[in-house]
């Protein structure tokens, strides 16, 4: 067992100045430099011009409804804020979502930006959303949408007609999970847009700015010849007094906000999940060296236990099987006082050691009940000829099926790499961790760059050679650098958040935070092992 607070290893966690930590927290702080500017953007909505015009209107924007709505001084984790990123679109993509608390209540939070192309929905907001969704239903969050938007984003449409149903169809499975669901309306909210309060269980609307109607005054008159205007089609005085849409009829924004608080104080909400421990311990270590652990090259291995030390509570990590596959380290502890298992990349590569004992603390997990924590770096699972002989494909699969169909929640950090198979087995993306969120330091591909490019030159060497053609030495190498560009580009962290493959891009400092807020979260619904659920695990293959 590791137990960084009292054993002889204790001073080797200290990591001081080293010329190494002070190089690394360098190249960390200039990444985070970077992703700092990729938030402001998203911060800035559609700049100075629409903002001021919003104001002057009298409208609070979609962050300071937010802000209103949430209990005084609580946090609030946000998710997805560079989704977009790279695209033609505003980063955050027109739309601002997270998890906040609302009257002791923890929520998801969706505000769409109507400073940003009338707050309509792009693919990337179409994506967000969904992700948005995902998160309130597995971890049982109440939603509550704060609309205002010019629906669809018309020139993408065909990217977003058809999947962006699954919006309104989440809205009525969460609430048919006994998941509540509320819509505060503050402006716009036509054609496809009016079923988020269609579909919603509670729904206020502002006097004078919501506007909720299948098809506003010169679509009726092209439709049917009728004259109307928007009051009588879709005003918050007309639902709250005729059609019966608006439950509660607020006279201004700050009003909306005072209703939907009301609501969520009538919930009578419980949390299903264990509560934490009454008490629990600080880090011992520094949260500040957590800047300075990974190195600006990935190929230069990290110990994860400095990073462990750094988030756990009383920096306690008790370790299991600390002698056996060494490359991964596997144990238990607790963060901000929920109980977790940790698995952590040691050196890299993954082998049938790693994968095996991986598999077996998993169904521990599950066995306890107790959630999962993966911290990456790694370059994925062995490869030649002697592993493939020890039948690396299986132990890999084993680790694999045992993430799969785990049953506790999971949460995934990318520290480093996160490349190959690998990063399937440490939980990425498609393996639904509840949250995922990436260091400015990660990489996450298919393979390294340079591996990928020299395997593209290797095949098409193996092709001229096979049609006798000589090869072209120069294009070959220019090849190479292009392809190790494009990919090292499509590996970084900002484009991945850009999809959005993550929840976001964190800073290394805020990782225990981040984790208290996601356990928190998570703890809303049950937290139960495949053992409790009657669920069970793939044939593992021997
Ligand atoms: N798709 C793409 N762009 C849109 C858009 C949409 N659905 N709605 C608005 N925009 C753009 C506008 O073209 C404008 O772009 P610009 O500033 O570059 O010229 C920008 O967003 C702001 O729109 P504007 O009309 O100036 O803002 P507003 O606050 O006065 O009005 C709306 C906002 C949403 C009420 C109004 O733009 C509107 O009615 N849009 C169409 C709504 C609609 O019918 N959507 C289809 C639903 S499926």
């Amino acid at each position: 067992m590791t137990r960084f607070a009292a054993s002889e290893e204790a001073s080797a966690r200290t990591l001081g100045s080293s010329d190494a930590s002070v190089e690394n927290r360098a190249a960390m702080l200039e990444k985070l430099a970077a992703i700092e500017g990729e938030h402001q953007k998203a911060l800035a909505g559609g700049g100075a011009k629409y903002v001021d015009r919003h104001h002057q209107r009298g409208k609070l924007l979609a962050r300071e409804r937010i802000e209103l709505l949430l209990d005084p001084d609580s946090a609030f984790l946000e998710l997805s804020p560079l989704a977009g990123w790279g695209s033609d679109f505003t980063v955050g993509a027109s739309l601002v979502t997270g998890i906040g608390v609302v009257e002791g209540v923890e929520c998801l939070i969706t505000a769409n930006d109507p400073t940003v192309k009338g707050g309509a929905s792009n693919p990337w907001t179409l994506r967000k959303a969904l992700r948005a969704d995902e998160i309130a239903r597995a971890n049982r969050l109440p939603v509550i949408s704060l609309v205002e938007s010019g629906g669809a984003d018309l020139p993408t449409q065909k990217e977003i007609f058809i999947p962006g149903g699954a919006m309104f169809r989440n809205l009525t499975r969460l609430s048919a999970e006994g998941i509540p669901t509320i819509a505060l309306v503050f402006g716009n909210s036509t054609a496809g847009g009016a079923y988020i309060p269609g579909m919603s269980d509670y729904v206020v609307m502002v006097d004078g700015g919501a506007k909720v109607f299948l098809a506003g005054p010169p679509l009726v008159k092209m439709a049917t010849g009728e004259d109307a205007d928007d009051e009588s089609l879709g005003g918050a005085s007309m639902h709250a007094r005729v059609s019966g849409l608006a439950d509660y009829f607020a006279v201004d924004e700050p009003d909306a906000i005072r209703l939907g608080r009301q609501i969520v104080s009538r919930l009578n909400w419980k949390k299903l999940g264990p509560p934490p421990a009454a008490q629990y311990e600080e880090p011992l270590y520094d949260v500040d060296d957590l800047l300075g652990i990974v190195p600006g090259d990935l190929r230069i291995p990290f110990d994860p236990r400095d990073v462990i030390a750094r988030v756990v509570d009383g920096s306690v990590f008790d370790e299991f099987k600390p002698l056996y596959g060494s490359s991964l380290a596997t144990g238990w502890a607790s963060v901000h006082g929920y109980p977790v298992g940790i698995l952590a990349n040691a050196r890299g590569v993954l082998f049938s050691e790693e994968s095996q004992k991986a598999a077996q603390f998993i169904q521990l997990a599950n066995q306890s009940s107790t959630p999962l924590i993966f911290l990456h770096n790694t370059t994925g699972y062995m490869v030649g000829q002697e592993y493939e002989q020890g039948g690396i494909i299986k132990h890999g699969a084993q680790m694999i099926n045992a993430v799969s169909n785990s049953k506790v929640p999971h949460i995934s950090i990318l520290m480093g790499a996160s490349y190959g198979a690998g990063h399937y087995g440490m939980c990425g993306r498609a393996f639904d961790p509840r949250f995922l969120f990436a260091w400015p330091s990660a990489k996450s591909a298919v393979m390294g760059p340079q591996q990928l490019a020299g395997v593209l030159s290797i095949v098409a060497r193996a092709a001229a050679a096979a049609k006798n053609q000589p090869y072209d030495e120069d294009g070959d190498a220019a090849m190479r650098a292009y392809v190790e560009g494009q990919i090292e580009a499509e590996s970084l962290p900002m484009f991945l958040s850009g999809r959005p493959y993550d929840d976001g891009v964190i800073d290394p400092r805020d990782t225990r935070t981040v984790l208290g807020l996601c356990l928190s979260a998570i703890h809303s619904a049950p937290v139960e092992g495949t053992r409790f659920d009657g669920a069970n695990f793939g044939v593992f293959r021997m």
